[in-house]
């Protein structure tokens, strides 16, 4: 538990061991669920978390309380990364009301089996819950990421408690503010990665939800995932601006290979180089060995890619096939895209990487190179002209 600012109180917790998000995503350092307790004349504790931190949670809300009893229970998401403990709760404090949106209870009694709803007051987008000193009021936010989402702003103190937006991966060291950290910049590798793949796919309702937000007075950000900004909260929200509206945030080549017998591997590698010597940075990543989420998080911040694979069975060799299915959901915009394909006999992965991405919004004019089965001085030719190309575009 930790005193967060005034009657902000922290009780969420780390769990420092998962290594798989929702059984998808690959975890370097874990994964920290937020939850707050606000202790003013009434007690309202904002979210529960994931049943894997029940312990430390159920201690935590139990020192932020000391003798008084929970008044309200407010649930902003119903995924279970953070209701999953919603019941536990209801049941230890039976006083306690359950505040949440219509679907978010319809979803909660999905998951719980049970009818909370006796138990329940119902919030909508503009109502406002007072505890006292504080009061909250409610947003909505459909489909970031989920349809019932509700984030709330304490005006009082400027804080919006904003469910999983804002949130990234990572159980976080041991402070909990941004303020605190010694580099920000973690913040922003962690919350890419989390923000492109979970919520990536609704850029247009989170460009709505920053249109509310503008009209707040913004001073604190506490999220349901990660560190909290506890300063600097137009940082994150610029963030948001350019990944919610798919335009590069960086620049560069990101160049991505498949690559069986490394020839198709050397073809990227050679690409980077002559990209160096023209001081345009690159990103090698190998498809077969680097898991989809991390290259989604990627193809958000660089301007250029470069698709790189061997041909298979008349196709595009397949880790590359799946990857690609994945980037086509996304709805970039402002991007260049070249393919590079190796073909011993009947070379076809340009095309049918090109036709898979036919839909995306990109340029894909450059010429494409064909390696027959390994590099040869016309291959390494044409990889130079690909790189002039790339510097004049
Ligand atoms: Fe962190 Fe959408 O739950």
């Amino acid at each position: 538990m930790n005193h967060l600012f005034d009657s902000v109180y922290y009780v969420g917790a780390a769990d420092r061991t998962k290594t798989l998000f929702e059984n998808l995503f690959p975890l370097n350092d874990g994964m920290r669920y937020n939850s707050y307790l606000i202790d003013d004349e009434k007690t309202a504790l904002l979210d529960t978390a994931d049943e894997a931190v029940e312990k430390e949670f159920l201690f935590n809300v139990k020192a932020a309380l000391g003798k008084k009893d929970l008044d309200y229970l407010i649930v902003h998401h119903a995924e279970p990364d953070h209701s999953s403990l919603v019941c536990k709760i209801l049941d230890l404090y039976p006083n306690a009301v359950l505040v949440t949106s219509v679907m978010a209870l319809k979803f909660l009694n999905q998951f719980s089996g049970k009818d909370l709803s006796l138990r329940t007051k119902t919030v909508k987008e503009g109502d406002s819950l007072s505890l006292g000193k504080k009061t909250l009021k409610f947003i909505a936010a459909p489909m970031v990421h989920w349809p019932e989402v509700l984030l709330s702003f304490e005006e009082s103190s400027g804080i919006l408690f904003s469910a999983d937006a804002f949130g990234s991966f990572g159980a976080a060291e041991g402070t909990l503010k941004i303020s605190e950290v010694e580099n920000p910049e973690n913040w922003t590798y962690q919350a890419r990665r989390y923000y492109t793949n979970i919520v990536g796919k609704f850029g247009t309702n989170v460009t709505a939800l920053l249109k509310k937000a503008a009209a707040l007075n913004i001073k604190k950000i506490c999220p349901l995932h990660g560190l909290i900004f506890d300063e600097n909260c137009s940082f994150p929200v610029e963030k948001y601006k350019i990944w919610s509206s798919y335009s590069p945030e960086g620049k560069g080549v990101l160049i991505v290979y498949g690559s069986m017998y490394s020839h198709t591997k050397f073809a990227a590698e050679y690409l980077a180089a002559r990209l160096g010597e023209k001081n345009i940075p690159s990103k090698i990543v190998d498809v077969s060995y680097t898991d989809i989420s991390y290259i989604i998080s990627d193809c958000f911040y660089y301007p250029t890619f470069v698709f790189a694979a061997p041909t298979y069975y008349g196709g595009v060799f397949p880790k590359m096939e799946r990857l690609l299915t994945a980037v086509k959901k996304i709805n970039f915009s402002d991007r260049k895209i070249a393919f590079m394909e190796n073909g011993t006999w009947a070379p076809a992965a340009a095309k049918t990487m090109k036709d898979i991405l036919s839909e995306i919004s990109a340029d894909t004019s450059f010429p494409n190179v064909t390696i027959r089965s390994a590099c040869n001085e016309e291959t390494l030719k044409a990889i130079e002209s690909l790189a002039d190309a790339i510097a004049n575009s």
